[in-house]
């Protein structure tokens, strides 16, 4: 169990990595007003929507329970964002370089620059889409590089901690077992942030990592440079190419709200397939309608700010309920809880 004076520590690291990032959020908020509100859009929101000094409220409270987590000895105090300052830095300033370029595109509705890039070559038209508006969709090395940033600046510096969240229950699973006889598989596992903090927390457990961009798998390797339990791969997730029941944990993060509905399908039967019975699914995902009501608002602003063509479908799609996909799927949910902005559904393969 890690000390008390640890578990401050951490906690003064986050609120500080908070104040740093809600300032990026300030800076690129005022970037993007100076180059035309919204690409020259209103938002319409109908829905209850949170105070900021709320936001900020429940943003510390996450950050308590992560340093509850680090008290209990559950991960260590974790190391996040570029290791290499030069890196991050280069990245915050590119991150800026392009605002102008994904308010561009947002002014003019135009998201589907990316499907002719050469790196779109036989990718699914679903997939070859310049989400959030950003340059090069999810295909390009430049987006790879900058999308942690981007994320955390979206989240106030949560998107860390909230991933974190999911570790309890793997934690749980694991609890009397040898890790190093188990096998996990993160899917879609982007630029590897999930799999960077699972390494941390269970640095024996063997791990597998998949993406369907190249780019975002180059970029992990970077990241996780060294972690000799971590192999990448290239794959879509619609066909895992994995021996049936090869894994006793899958995880995913934040892919499903950025998949049509047909396709969130075909990936949870892929991921299901991979996994033993008895085995451990754990997702993490944008919240839907009603999971934190106060909430709804944001979710219903979310995609008229960013380029989410599958956003409204994901937050009706009945996911966790007891006859919801997960369970179709074989994969029976067994807990579901917030953490901030995102869910985490726990599921076992029957
Ligand atoms: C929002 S990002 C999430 C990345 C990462 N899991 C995280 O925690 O930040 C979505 C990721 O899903 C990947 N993706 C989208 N469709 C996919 C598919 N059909 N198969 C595999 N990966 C896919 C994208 O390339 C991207 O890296």
């Amino acid at each position: 169990m890690a000390n008390r004076l640890e578990a401050y520590a951490h906690l003064a690291g986050q609120t500080l990595r908070t104040g740093w990032y809600a300032a990026l959020y300030r800076l690129t908020s005022r970037e993007v007003s100076r180059l035309g509100e919204n690409g020259g859009g209103r938002i319409a929101v109908t829905k209850p929507t949170p105070k900021s000094w709320a936001l900020i409220q429940d943003v510390l409270k996450l950050q308590a329970q992560d340093a509850r987590n680090v008290k209990d000895g559950l991960y260590p105090i974790p190391i996040e964002d570029d290791v290499s300052l030069g890196n991050y830095v280069e990245a915050v300033r590119q991150m800026f370089a392009d605002l102008p370029s994904s308010n561009e595109r947002r002014a003019a509705g135009r998201a589907n620059e990316a499907a002719e890039l050469p790196e779109a070559q036989g990718m699914p038209e679903y997939y070859a889409q310049n989400f959030h508006f950003q340059s090069g969709g999810y295909l390009t090395p430049e987006s790879a590089r900058l999308y942690d940033v981007q994320v955390e600046t979206l989240f106030m510096g949560a998107a860390g901690a909230m991933r974190r969240q999911a570790i309890r229950p793997i934690a749980e699973f694991m609890h009397g077992r040898d890790q190093r006889g188990l096998r996990l598989l993160d899917v879609a596992c982007g630029s590897g942030r999930f799999l960077g903090q699972l390494a941390q927390a269970f640095p024996r457990l063997v791990m597998t990592g998949t993406d369907l961009s190249q780019a975002y798998i180059d970029e992990a390797a970077r990241f996780l440079e060294g972690r000799k339990t971590i192999a990448l791969r290239q794959a879509n997730a619609e066909a895992l190419p994995f021996e049936p029941g090869g894994f006793d944990i899958a995880t995913c993060v934040y892919l499903y709200h950025e998949l049509p509905h047909d396709v969130r399908r075909r990936v949870t039967a892929s991921i299901a397939q991979t996994l033993k019975p008895g085995g451990l699914f754990v997702f993490i995902d944008s919240l839907q309608w009603g999971d934190v009501p106060e909430y709804d608002g944001l979710l219903e602003a979310f995609p008229q700010r960013f380029h989410e063509p599958y956003y409204l479908d994901y937050l009706e799609d009945s996911l966790d309920g007891s006859s919801g996909l997960f369970a179709e799927c074989g994969l029976k949910p067994e807990q579901s809880f917030p953490a901030f902005l995102s869910k985490i559904v726990v599921c076992r393969k029957l």
